[in-house]
């Protein structure tokens, strides 16, 4: 795994490596590259622990890596699984302090139709994991593994993608083939489909670009927000309350708040409610003001390499970090650039406190 990664070099230094400023509307961001994980990778989500450190899920290879997002340290794998029995991981989400769930994927073809394995939700307990560096070689030694359990395997399901937490028990995790939205209980097991609505399908539109609907999902201000990959757009739906014994479900109608993110994969939002959202597709990520009828693209774009398939956002939870925003990139191995331009995936980031 780790001869896939180029040697580690400081945040600082990796700065000055890749520094590069968008050409696109103001204000322009500048990019970052923290880690780079090498030819034909695939970062697809990610989720901060309290500590600071990074866990970044992948789509090329079934597991889960913690990346220090001082750069510091070289990436260490968190969790790895049978590459025969699934594709890869994607959507990751925390519940209980240090508890987190991760979607393992069965193998799907282009159209996203899963032609074997079985969608599985797994348990990584970081509470159990415990790291030491060794200064000498300046290299990790992993003295206790994170324990990681086997949830549920979601047999109805086809191509599970974004997860978010619901509550300290129950998951919500998208089905961006099905077009719909599973509540997964954490603590049994259970799941049902909670949010299946018109706007969650790639067939929603009139000859959809790709087979991925409901992609990225996230709980704000009540609502549940999602991205639909093959309309371009974000969405939301008043959903129930979270401390509610009730099930989950929506409580109105599903609405459309922008319809200008071509090809939008996850998104995330910041605690003012800015959200900035990832085009995977077309390699730009774009910021969207509370009420601003439209996002804007603030870096990347389909002809550059700058943010090749960026994939998923989340702000760092030091107080040295509060106001960047780390991103997973692709490479590109989704839609290469230009035709054929694919570059290693990475673990990027932006400084949004201009935003
Ligand atoms: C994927 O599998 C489905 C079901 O077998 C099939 O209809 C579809 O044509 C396949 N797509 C590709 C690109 O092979
Ligand atoms: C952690 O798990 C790996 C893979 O199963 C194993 O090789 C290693 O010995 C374990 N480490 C510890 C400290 O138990
Ligand atoms: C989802 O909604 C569609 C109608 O849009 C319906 O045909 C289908 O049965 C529903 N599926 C589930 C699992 O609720
Ligand atoms: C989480 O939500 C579910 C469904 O509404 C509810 O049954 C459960 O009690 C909630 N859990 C907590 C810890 O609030
Ligand atoms: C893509 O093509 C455009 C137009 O020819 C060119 O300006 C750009 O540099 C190309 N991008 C890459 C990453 O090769
Ligand atoms: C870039 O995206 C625009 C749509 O915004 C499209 O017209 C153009 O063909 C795309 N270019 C490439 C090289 O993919
Ligand atoms: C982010 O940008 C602000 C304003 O330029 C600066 O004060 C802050 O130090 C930057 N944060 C980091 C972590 O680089």
């Amino acid at each position: 795994m780790s001869r896939l990664l180029t040697p580690t070099l400081t945040l600082t230094a990796l700065s000055l490596l890749f520094t590069a400023v968008t050409a696109t509307t103001t204000p322009a961001v500048q990019v970052n590259v923290l880690y780079s994980f090498g030819e034909d990778s695939w970062a697809e989500n990610l989720a901060v622990r309290a500590n600071g450190q990074i866990l970044v899920s992948r789509l090329d290879t079934p597991e889960v890596l913690q990346l220090d997002p001082t750069g510091a340290r070289e990436p260490i794998t968190v969790a790895a699984w049978d590459a025969n029995n699934y594709m890869g991981c994607l959507g990751i989400s925390e519940t209980r302090a240090d508890v987190f769930y991760v979607v393992a994927s069965g193998f799907v073809n282009d159209s996203f139709v899963l032609t074997s394995g079985v969608n599985t939700i797994w348990e990584i307990d970081m509470r159990t994991f415990a790291i030491e560096d060794d200064q000498a070689s300046s290299g990790v030694t992993v003295t206790s593994n994170a324990t990681v359990t086997k949830l549920v395997e979601v047999t109805s399901s086809d191509f599970l993608n974004g997860m978010t937490t619901f509550n300290e028990t129950v998951i919500l995790v998208a089905d961006a083939y099905n077009g719909w939205v599973y509540a997964v209980d954490t603590t049994t097991g259970a799941y049902t489909v909670a949010v299946n609505e018109t706007s969650m399908k790639f067939d929603s539109i009139v000859d959809p670009s790709t087979n991925l609907g409901v992609n990225g999902i996230k709980l704000h201000d009540g609502y549940l927000y999602w991205t639909n990959t093959a309309a371009g757009t974000l969405n939301r739906i008043l959903l129930s309350d979270s401390h509610d014994d009730a099930v989950v479900g929506p409580l109105g109608p599903a609405e459309t708040v922008v319809s200008n993110v071509p090809k939008a994969d996850d998104f995330i939002f910041k605690s003012d409610g800015v959200a900035f959202i990832a085009q995977n597709q077309m390699d730009e990520l774009s910021v969207l003001y509370p009420r601003a009828g439209h996002a804007e693209v603030i870096a990347g774009s389909n002809i550059s390499t700058l943010l090749a398939g960026v994939s998923a956002g989340k702000f760092g939870r030091l107080e040295s970090d509060a106001e960047i925003l780390y991103l997973t990139t692709s490479g590109a191995l989704g839609l290469p650039i230009n035709g054929s331009v694919t570059v290693p995936a990475t673990l990027s980031w932006i400084n949004t406190s201009s935003f």
